[in-house]
């Protein structure tokens, strides 16, 4: 997600800020910008694009007066990337300049009152609301002010706050997204990561949800919401750059596995309205949905594995038939697809050259194409006829984690929204769909919670030569991107096949010590997957089946289990693939791989 800076002591504050910001590339970003106070007023400079822009525009951080600042790096949620959407954003009256990271669920509603009451946006972020806010509710003190609003921001955030009166102080408040103030002699710091600030001091606090921090050369005063002065112990940093990076994960991999709860929950959390699906992203009249014939999707990769997911739950709630393509086979396939067919693109970068010609060639052909993308403003994004972001905030590592769990809640969102549009979901299904789809984030750390039994289970299986995937239906369609995330990062051959396929043909490479991974948490097909258990264990197979927690036929049948927490038909992919990705991370780190940036492989290919 975003990163968050501040300094306030004797040197300048604009060549300390863009240092820190420096640090905090490796994030991702798309824009940045700094604010400081000349002790006369608020002093802003933001460019869109990389850092150097910025450094460009200020000379490296001279430009800017004064010994107080603030700096942010932007990765864009609400709001393309843009110099204007950039932070630091001012209030009205350019009194106040706010840092933001993380997600004002409520910021539309926020926005209607104020402007109601005359006040005028810039930008068409929900960081200006705030902005906003502490000016209009600006009671003379600073720290009161926070209290008042903080309880009308709805959703997770991590503030640095400036203003022109106060230009002795900054105001950090806490609330979900971490933060933290580094301790100095005679200077403090503000950051919303380790790595910016390591460089310079290695003692801190971490501020703790619901703490407001008033931070001045010489002092840190912390307080709760009832303005009691909160004893904050310093902690020392002893992590190396590297590890701070990956906020002591030693892969960012395993960061963004264990990121799946938050980055699920923001996905939905912003598009679930009093118990509906809200996708106002989509433009398109019930009529129009009512019209399309068939839905085409096409994707590659991981993405293109969401996509097959996708197929079967699609079809199995809209009863409308679903092509699936690899990106790269759909253009030059001249595909049947035209103004009855809806297409959907799915990919977390938004540049992926196969996918974005597949899109083309879909609108070429007349087909109305709704984009699925993690990276806001991306190509695929903008030109798509609608797009639906996924809100993972920036993956970095290359074999996708976070980011195919948050494509996977939009679609079952998709499944909701158009089911009900199309009549084909009651309201009791519709009630379940949506609570399942809510606790879907607790029961992902539920699984995650296992790492460590899983991890004990790789430590057994790491030196496979080959390894099978085999699944049903919905589970089939997750064994492709279990064996996808073994083959990427531990570069063990692997391949996923339909369970009951198996026996014609391949099931003769089977042989003793072979290790099949069985899927079947999909309980219709549950005792048909465990008869092909039993197939190829009868030829030596080692089996490790990943049922649900009910599931006594696949203990009794396999060699060794992972259980899931049960949830809808629909939803067990998010469930189910935790524990493969899991259990690829610590095969490939048994083997010594990598993992991050595997060999061979890049985030995003945007050649054909
Ligand atoms: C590949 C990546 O190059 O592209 C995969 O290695 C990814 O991890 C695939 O799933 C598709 O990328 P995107 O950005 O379009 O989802």
């Amino acid at each position: 997600m975003c990163g968050i800076v501040g300094y306030i002591g004797d040197h300048q504050a604009g060549p300390v800020l863009v240092q820190s910001l420096e640090k905090l590339e490796y994030r991702g970003y798309d824009s940045a910008g700094v604010c400081t106070n000349d002790g006369q007023k608020l002093i802003v400079e933001k460019e869109k694009g990389k850092l150097k822009e910025l450094k460009k525009a200020t000379d490296d951080g001279k430009k800017v007066q004064g010994t107080v600042g603030i700096g942010h790096t932007r990765w864009a949620t609400h709001g393309e990337p843009s110099k204007i959407n950039a932070h630091p954003h001012l209030s009205s009256s350019g009194s106040f300049a706010v840092v933001h990271n993380g997600i004002i669920e409520n910021y539309m509603e926020l926005k209607h009152e104020l402007s109601a009451n005359g006040i005028s946006f810039h930008s068409s972020t929900d960081t200006e609301v705030i902005a906003q806010l502490l000016e209009y509710h600006y009671n003379g003190d600073l720290v009161d002010t926070v209290i008042k609003i903080m309880p009308l921001l709805k959703g997770s955030y991590a503030l640095g706050i400036m203003y022109r009166e106060a230009p002795d102080k900054i105001i950090a408040v806490r609330k979900g997204s971490p933060l933290i103030i580094g301790i100095g002699e005679n200077e403090n710091y503000l950051a919303s990561d380790v790595p910016a600030i390591l460089d310079k001091t290695r003692k801190i606090y971490r501020l703790a949800a619901n703490e407001i921090a008033v931070i001045k050369r010489d002092s840190i005063t912390v307080y709760d919401t009832d303005k009691n002065v909160v004893e904050k112990s310093a902690e020392t940093i002893e992590w190396s750059m590297d590890a701070a990076e990956k906020d002591g994960y030693e892969h960012f991999m395993l960061k963004e596995i264990m990121e799946q709860p938050k980055a699920v929950y923001n996905t939905i959390i912003e598009r679930i309205k009093d118990g509906r699906v809200v996708l106002d992203e989509i433009h398109l009249t019930a009529e129009q949905i009512k019209s399309f014939e068939k839905i085409n999707i096409v994707a590659c990769g991981s993405a293109y594995h969401v996509g097959v997911v996708a197929k079967y739950i699609f079809e199995k709630i809209l009863r409308k038939p679903v092509e699936v393509n690899v990106a790269s086979e759909f253009k030059y396939s001249d595909p049947i697809v035209d103004e009855k067919t809806l297409t959907i693109v799915i990919s977390q970068s938004g540049e992926t050259a196969d996918t974005k010609e597949a899109m083309y060639e879909a609108q070429r052909k007349g087909s109305y194409t709704i984009a699925v993308v993690n990276v806001v403003g991306s190509a695929i994004a903008v030109e798509a006829n609608d797009v639906i972001y996924t809100l993972a905030g920036p993956e970095i590592a290359v074999a996708t984690t976070k980011a195919y769990s948050a494509q996977l809640a939009v679609i079952y969102m998709l499944a909701i929204y158009f089911g009900d549009i199309l009549g084909k979901i009651n309201q009791e299904d519709y009630r379940n769909y949506v609570s399942e789809l809510l606790a879907l984030p607790e029961k992902i750390k539920l699984i995650l919670n296992k790492a460590e039994d899983i991890k004990n289970t790789a430590s057994k299986l790491f030196a496979r030569k080959d390894v099978f995937f085999i699944g049903r239906n919905i589970d089939y369609a997750l064994s492709l991107e279990g064996s996808l995330k073994l083959k990427e990062i531990s570069y063990i051959h692997s391949e996923a096949y339909a369970a009951g396929e198996l026996k014609h043909g391949t099931i003769s490479l089977i042989e003793k010590g072979t290790l099949v991974i069985a899927l079947t948490t999909y309980e219709d097909l549950h005792e048909k997957t465990c008869s092909n258990i039993k197939e190829v264990q009868s030829r030596g197979a080692y089996v490790l089946g990943i049922g649900c927690e009910n599931m006594q036929l696949l203990v009794r049948s396999a060699d060794s289990t992972i259980l899931i927490p049960k949830t809808c038909d629909i939803m067990l992919p998010s469930l189910a693939v935790v524990p493969m990705q899991i259990l690829a991370y610590y095969i490939a780190r048994f083997k010594g791989c990598e993992i991050d940036t595997p060999r061979n492989l890049a985030k995003s290919v945007t050649v054909e």
